[in-house]
């Protein structure tokens, strides 16, 4: 779909609530993902000069427009299922000067086929748009050149989750690793990790917050809207028990010789 301002209503009334809510929460968030920028420049810093990416589950290109404005010779396939997300994320890349380099690509990752070989592969908070971690880190081993890097980010128990806390997710506790837990897999699979970071408390606060003010300015913008208390009983719960447990473990992993 092509959308005359991928930033306005139009755009948002295209895509499902599921995926509005997600554009809405991140209005004003370029990263999705809870990292600062030291921590987005340490993960760039791991890719080979002049790479050939793979950013997988982009969102809005962030992590690839963040490399090609840094290396004018690399270059970047994005792959997005969230069509409006990736129009915005293909009109940054405009505004950043580097959309001549960045191939924009509306696919199911689960389904989008590699016809190349990448120097880094990216699925920050996105392992899902493959699959498992497990497949995750088999993709890598069969579409990484010689000398490349998997860039993860990936949810973690940072402590063991409050009862509560599961209850509020609907979740199980064996849905997330521990970092332990998660480096093992990881070196298991054959990789090693050159490069790893669990997100402070000062980074999910610097994510969060906006975006839970996002999803209440547009319920105040709507004169109401279920967002509004939503977000707020979601962020409640994240200052009382996510905070403490919930992990993002940012990791750069390349084969093993
Ligand atoms: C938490 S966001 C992270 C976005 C981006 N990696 C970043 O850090 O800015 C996860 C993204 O993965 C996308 N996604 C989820 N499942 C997908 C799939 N099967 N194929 C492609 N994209 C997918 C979502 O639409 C969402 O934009």
């Amino acid at each position: 779909m092509i959308y005359t301002d991928p930033f306005g209503p139009e755009a948002l009334a295209s895509i499902t609530a599921r995926e509005q809510r997600t554009v809405i929460g991140h209005a004003s968030i370029d990263l999705m993902s809870p990292m600062s920028g030291q921590t987005l420049d340490e993960l760039v810093a791991t890719i080979p000069t002049g790479a050939r990416m793979l950013d997988m589950g982009c969102g809005k290109a962030a992590l690839a427009r963040h490399l090609l404005k840094k290396d004018p010779v690399a270059s970047a396939v994005c792959i997005e299922r969230n069509p409006v997300l990736a129009a915005q994320g293909e009109a940054l890349a405009r505004k950043n000067g580097v959309a001549d380099r960045l191939q924009m690509i509306v696919a199911d990752g689960r389904e989008w086929k590699a016809s190349e070989t990448f120097d880094a592969i990216a699925l920050l908070g996105a392992t899902h748009a493959i699959g498992s971690l497990q497949e995750v880190l088999a993709y890598g081993a069969t579409h990484l050149k010689a000398g490349g890097v998997v860039l993860l980010g990936e949810g973690v128990w940072a402590e063991r989750p409050h009862a509560d806390y599961l209850a509020f997710l609907g979740a199980e506790e064996d849905e997330l690793m521990s970092r332990e837990a998660l480096a093992e897999t990881v070196r298991k699979a054959g990789f090693r990790i050159r490069y790893e970071h669990l997100s402070s408390v000062a980074e999910w606060e610097a994510y969060e917050t906006p975006y839970f003010q996002q999803l209440r300015n547009y319920a105040d913008a709507c004169g109401q809207h279920p967002f509004a208390e939503e977000a707020s009983a979601f962020e409640a719960m994240q200052i009382k028990h996510g905070r403490k447990c919930m992990g993002f473990m940012v990791m750069a992993v390349a084969k093993s010789p």
